[in-house]
C-alpha cells in the first residue's frame, strides 16, 4: 500500500488540535511525515475558572475548529480529497469536548465519503513515541497526564495491559491542584517545573505514597493534603516558593520512578524498553530521574506530550486497517463504539 494522508482530530479536554500526517500503514518502520499541525490551548481562557469547565471547553472547541482546520490544510498544501482517513479521539475524555471533535469527524466523513478511525486517547499518548523514533514491542509504558497515571505493558499498537494505576488523583492533577494551593495558576505543571529548577528538592519532606504497597499502585491525594497542611502552617513569605515546588515535585517524581520498578516486576521483565508519554512527561525532573535510574528510556518529544492531533493521526496510521468504513462510521459514539 502506498502512503496515505490522515487527518487527526483531538478535542478530548481543553486543547483543540488538528494534524495532517503522511505515512505508509503497511511499513511502520518508515517514520511518518507531519505535513501540518495546528493547535489552540484554552489554558488562558480557563484560568479564571481554575480548571476545565466541560461546557465552556466544548463551546471554545466549536469556535476554533474551522479556522484551525483551514489553516492546517493551507500549511500542508493538500485538500480534504487527498485525505484517506479521519482519526478522532473518541475516549476517554470529557463528553461535551469529545462530541465536538467526533461531530467534526462525522461531518467531514459524510461530505467526502471517508472512513473514521476511533482513537483511544491514552494509547495514542504512548504510541506518539513513533512520531520521532522507533521503539520495538513489547515495551513498558508510563502514561502520566492530567487525568491518568498508568503503567502498561504494550505488546502491539492494540494490545495494552494495565500493570498499575492511581487509586485517586493523577500525577498531572497533583501538579495542578498543588499549584492552585500555592496560587500559581492553571495548569501548574510547567510553572512548578520551571520554579523547581532553582529550588532545593530536599528542603521540605512531602510524602511519597504507597511505597510499601508491594504493587505498582500510585496515590497522589496524600502529597496534596500534605502541601495544604504545609501552607496552613507556614504563612506566605515564610518560605521560598522555589524550594516548596522542588520538594513537592520531588515527591511526585520519586513515586512515579520507584513504582516503575514494581511495574517491571509485575511485567516479569526488567529489560523492556520504557516509553513515557502524556503531559507530565514534559517534566524535566521526571525525564532526568527516569533516565538516571533506568536503561532504555524513551520519552515522547515535548511537543507531542500534551494533547495533540499528531498523536491521534499517528495512532490511526499504526492501526489503519481497523478503521470503520463509510457510512458505518457515522454511528460512532463517544465510547469509541459503533
Ligand atoms: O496529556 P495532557 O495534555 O492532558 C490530559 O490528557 O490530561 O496533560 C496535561 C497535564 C496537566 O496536568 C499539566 O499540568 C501537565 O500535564 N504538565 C506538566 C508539565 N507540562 C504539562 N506537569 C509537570 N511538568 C510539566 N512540565
Ligand atoms: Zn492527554
Amino acid at each position: 500500500m502506498k502512503e496515505k494522508i490522515i487527518l487527526g482530530i483531538e478535542t478530548s479536554c481543553d486543547d483543540t488540535s488538528f494534524a495532517l500526517l503522511k505515512g505508509n500503514p503497511d511499513d511502520l518502520s518508515e517514520k511518518p511525515t507531519l505535513l501540518a499541525h495546528q493547535s489552540f490551548s484554552q489554558e488562558l481562557m480557563l484560568q479564571k475558572w481554575g480548571g476545565v469547565v466541560p461546557e465552556i471547553a466544548a463551546r471554545n472547541h466549536l469556535e476554533k475548529i474551522t479556522p484551525l482546520l483551514d489553516s492546517c490544510f493551507k500549511t500542508a498544501g493538500v485538500k480534504i480529497t487527498d485525505v484517506s482517513l479521519i482519526a478522532v479521539t473518541t475516549h476517554p475524555g470529557l463528553l461535551g469536548p469529545l462530541l465536538t471533535g467526533i461531530n467534526c469527524a462525522k461531518t467531514l466523513a459524510l461530505l467526502h465519503n471517508l472512513p473514521i478511525a476511533s482513537v483511544n486517547h491514552l494509547y495514542a499518548h504512548l504510541e506518539a513515541i513513533h512520531l520521532t523514533e522507533s521503539v520495538p514491542y513489547p515495551y513498558l509504558g508510563l502514561l502520566v497526564s492530567g487525568g491518568h497515571s498508568l503503567y502498561l505493558k504494550v505488546t502491539s499498537p492494540t494490545s495494552f495491559e494495565i500493570l498499575g494505576n492511581t487509586i485517586d488523583d493523577a500525577a498531572g492533577e497533583a501538579f495542578d491542584k498543588g499549584g492552585k494551593l500555592l496560587g500559581l495558576g492553571y495548569p501548574a505543571g510547567k510553572i512548578i517545573d520551571d520554579l523547581a529548577v532553582n529550588g532545593d528538592p530536599k528542603k521540605y519532606t512531602f510524602p511519597i505514597s504507597m511505597l510499601d504497597s508491594g504493587d505498582a499502585t500510585l496515590s497522589f491525594s496524600g502529597v496534596k493534603t500534605s502541601l495544604r497542611n504545609f501552607i496552613e502552617a507556614n504563612p506566605e513569605g515564610s518560605f521560598k516558593m522555589e524550594d516548596v515546588c522542588a520538594s513537592y515535585q520531588y515527591a511526585i517524581v520519586e513515586a512515579l520512578s520507584r513504582k516503575l520498578k514494581k511495574a517491571q516486576d509485575i511485567a516479569g521483565a526488567h529489560d523492556l524498553p520504557i516509553v513515557v508519554g502524556g503531559g507530565v512527561a514534559c517534566n524535566s525532573s521526571l525525564r532526568t530521574t527516569l533516565k538516571n535510574n533506568y536503561k532504555n528510556v524513551h520519552v515522547v518529544a515535548p511537543r507531542f506530550c500534551t494533547d495533540n492531533g499528531a498523536m491521534i493521526a499517528n495512532y490511526a496510521l499504526r492501526t489503519y486497517h481497523d478503521a470503520i468504513s463509510f457510512p458505518e462510521c457515522l454511528g460512532l459514539d463517544a465510547r469509541g463504539q459503533f
